[in-house]
């Protein structure tokens, strides 16, 4: 029996899990699977009642579960940064899950390139460190001197600090911050990954042109390691890697990425697979608490019309099944997927007719049939 925490959060999060949680219930019935399910009221209604985030309680309730299925959070009548700092970022840091996978595979014919081609790209995307890690501020006047120094240093002229107090401070700042222990873990787990799915080489990405001194250091690290692993790295600079996405997605497998690009690139990667309603991803502390959201958020713009495609959120329940031990249990839900995809069973996103729980309602019937 495994104990999972269910935090459906706002919005369409609500919605897609709802759907979630009954697709794993047909699954419990014609399977060995099974689990209970605790629901935790996390995200904006409770933040806006009551100013709680995420709490010592919540955190110490939570560590208690085999796993975490997630739905999103984010609402427009609170600030940015908010609820996604203080709950979703917060869950990520304080159960280290420092891996974030993101599948990006091809769903004919929802492939919205020239060429339907095949592919199957497996996004690791560092998921505690870089710019995420909320290490930044806001200054006015003598301090803007160590600026201008590392400039000096950088480029041999004193660029132009625009100064002007008359609105606040002057300046803005946020730190990339990556550690050689962060690194090394997630090379460790890329490598380990890239060879458990057969590949030859690892892709990684960056902006080590521009950001020398992180992406630098990630890269010497990653070099390191491919050597001890036997497998081959390649570098692509971000750029160029948002265009080969598009052009030549067949020749990626493995594909490590540090935390801002990585959410931006997954977010096109949603796209060439039919839409943010397909992406699923895995919070994934390899010796801890994991947890399963899709990519998406909370869609203020469709929340509470029934439009909300949950097919992320059952790619996301597929994760969790496998990184839980049961991969077979987890293809019953990709093969419902496919099914529903063949026979138009789908959101308006993907240009069906059906609803949210319409669609919940074809998996579960398709699951339950294999039965016989
Ligand atoms: P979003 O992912 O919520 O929506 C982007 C667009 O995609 C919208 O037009 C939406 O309608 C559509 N879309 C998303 N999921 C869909 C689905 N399952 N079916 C059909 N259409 C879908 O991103 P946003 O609008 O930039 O952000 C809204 C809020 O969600 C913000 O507060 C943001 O911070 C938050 N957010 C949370 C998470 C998370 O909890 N993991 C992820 C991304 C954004
Ligand atoms: C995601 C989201 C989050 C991120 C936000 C909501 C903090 O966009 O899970 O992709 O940037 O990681
Ligand atoms: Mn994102």
């Amino acid at each position: 029996m495994k104990h999972l925490a269910i935090v459906p959060g706002d919005g369409i999060g609500k919605e897609v899990i709802d759907v979630g949680m009954d697709v794993l219930d047909a699954v419990c019935e014609i399977s060995s699977f099974d689990y209970d399910g605790e629901l935790f009221d996390i995200g904006s209604e409770r933040y806006l009642r009551s100013g709680e985030l995420l709490t010592e309680e919540d955190i110490s309730d939570l560590r208690k579960k085999d796993a975490i299925y997630f739905g999103a959070i984010g609402d427009p009548r609170v600030k940015p940064g908010i609820l996604e700092q203080g709950i979703l970022l917060k869950m990520r840091a304080v159960f280290d899950q420092y891996i974030n996978l993101r599948p990006v595979t091809s769903w004919f014919p929802l492939v919205p390139l020239k060429r339907e081609v095949p592919f199957d790209i497996h996004f690791l995307r560092e998921n505690t460190e870089d710019f995420y890690m909320g290490a930044g501020g806001t200054f006015s006047g003598a301090k803007k001197e160590a600026f201008v120094k590392v400039q000096r240093e950088m480029y041999g002229l004193e660029m132009e600090l625009k100064t002007d107090s008359s609105n606040g401070d002057d300046f803005a700042f946020e730190i990339g911050l990556l550690s050689r222990k962060g690194v090394s873990r997630f090379a460790d787990y890329a490598f380990n990954y890239a060879k458990a799915r057969g590949d030859n080489k690892i892709t990684l990405v960056d902006k080590a042109n521009v950001c020398t001194h992180i992406y630098g250091m990630q890269r010497a690290i990653f070099e390191e390691k491919s050597k001890e692993y036997g497998i081959k790295l390649e570098y692509m600079f971000v750029d160029a890697m948002a265009m080969a996405m598009i052009v030549r997605p067949e020749t990626f497998g493995t594909v490590a990425v540090p935390n801002l690009f990585g959410d931006i690139l997954t977010d096109l990667g949603a796209q060439l697979q039919g839409g943010l309603g397909m992406g699923a991803s895995g919070n994934i502390n390899p010796k801890g608490v994991s947890m399963f959201e899709p990519i998406h958020g909370s869609a203020p713009d469709i929340a509470g019309q029934k439009k909300a495609n949950p097919i992320a959120a059952i790619l996301a329940a597929q994760l969790l099944l496998e990184n839980q031990g049961y991969p077979e249990e987890g293809m019953m839900l990709r093969r419902s997927v496919r099914y529903c995809l063949d026979n138009g069973l789908t959101t308006p996103d993907l240009g069906g007719k059906l609803t949210t729980e319409e669609v919940g309602k074809a998996v579960c019937k398709y699951i339950l049939e294999q039965k016989k």
